[in-house]
């Protein structure tokens, strides 16, 4: 069990009943329907971002603010950290000070690093293998859009990113039909995929193919991410080439459902993984997921931190 006091690094922190609970909070504390508490022992959230950030940070601070917390900015370079302190000793230290801890960060192993050695709450704020916080505004976003999420059927197009391996394995737990086109070298973890295949098992299918046409052919929802994520900025030409085809554009759109949403993380590249017309255009709900970003780590902090 996640919930109060575990970890959230990844997906599979949650169980499918602790998703389920998740997004069912969520999207009462978005209807007003939960008392929030009353500020009193004030609850404080590191934020330790090494790379940049809107969406994430900006609601982290929202969300601890209404639930009567405070966040506390801690960019790892301002730490000692970058002068070679060890993530272990770190982790010891904040957690005599902070409530819980939300990373972003490269390696999925320094975020298992500060886990290891904290005693509060270490929360995933996306890593290069995964991005769950994001997903829970995704499905909560789903939801929102089409009432049941089980069989719903998805498309998610181009790099087989952390996006896409958080996308996956929620999608597996939640029992939603996923298809991720990607080009041949940028597929998704094998390990993820095969993790996905093994949670969604008489739920739902979980499919990796190449073509982006045949992925979205009848889906309900179309998700799109950059082809270059934060830190591969130098192999961004080489990837603009090798991803030509890949772009989410009407003509691909026009494969998808009637009722097609269009999903996408954001921040996007316009003209690149998705065309303006398409993100600008009546399918794309690309706001709506953005302002969920909001109550899904407002309810993912009330749950770690025993708030409601
Ligand atoms: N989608 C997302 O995580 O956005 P930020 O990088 O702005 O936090
Ligand atoms: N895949 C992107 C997501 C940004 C929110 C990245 O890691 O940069």
């Amino acid at each position: 069990m996640t919930f109060p006091g575990g970890h959230f690094l990844g997906v599979e922190a949650c169980s499918r009943q602790e998703w389920l609970k998740l997004l069912r909070l969520a999207g009462a504390m978005k209807r007003g329907e939960v008392r929030l508490p009353t500020p009193g022992t004030v609850k404080v959230l590191g934020l330790l971002f090494s790379k940049p950030s809107t969406r994430s940070r900006v609601s982290f601070a929202v969300a601890m603010a209404r639930l009567g917390g405070q966040t506390l900015d801690l960019p790892p370079g301002s730490t000692q950290v970058s002068r070679g302190e060890p993530i272990a000793d770190t982790a010891r230290v904040l957690s005599r000070y902070v409530d819980a801890l939300a990373i972003r960060t490269f390696a999925q192993a320094d975020l298992e690093a500060y886990a290891r050695a904290s005693t509060v709450p270490v929360i995933n704020a996306l890593s290069d293998v995964e991005h769950p916080c994001q997903v829970i505004a995704d499905f909560l976003t789903l939801q929102e859009c089409f009432s049941d999420l089980d069989g719903l059927t998805m498309a998610y197009i181009g790099d087989g990113n952390n996006v896409a391996h958080s996308l996956l394995l929620a999608a597996a737990l939640l029992g939603v039909h996923l298809r991720v086109a990607t080009p041949r070298q940028y597929g998704p973890d094998p390990a993820v995929v095969q993790r996905a295949r093994q949670l969604g098992q008489g739920r739902c299918t979980v499919t990796v193919l190449h073509d982006p046409v045949e992925a979205c052919r009848g889906a309900q929802a179309v998700y799109t991410d950059v082809w270059s994520s934060m830190g591969q900025e130098a192999a961004a030409r080489q990837r603009r080439r090798d991803f030509a085809g890949y772009c989410l554009n009407a003509d691909l759109l026009a494969h998808a459902a009637r009722d097609v949403v269009v999903l996408h993380c954001l921040p996007a590249h316009r003209g690149e993984e998705i065309s303006n017309e398409v993100l600008e255009g009546p399918e794309s709900r690309v706001f709506l997921q953005a302002e969920n970003r909001l109550y899904g780590q407002q309810a993912l902090l009330a749950l770690l931190l025993d708030l409601a």
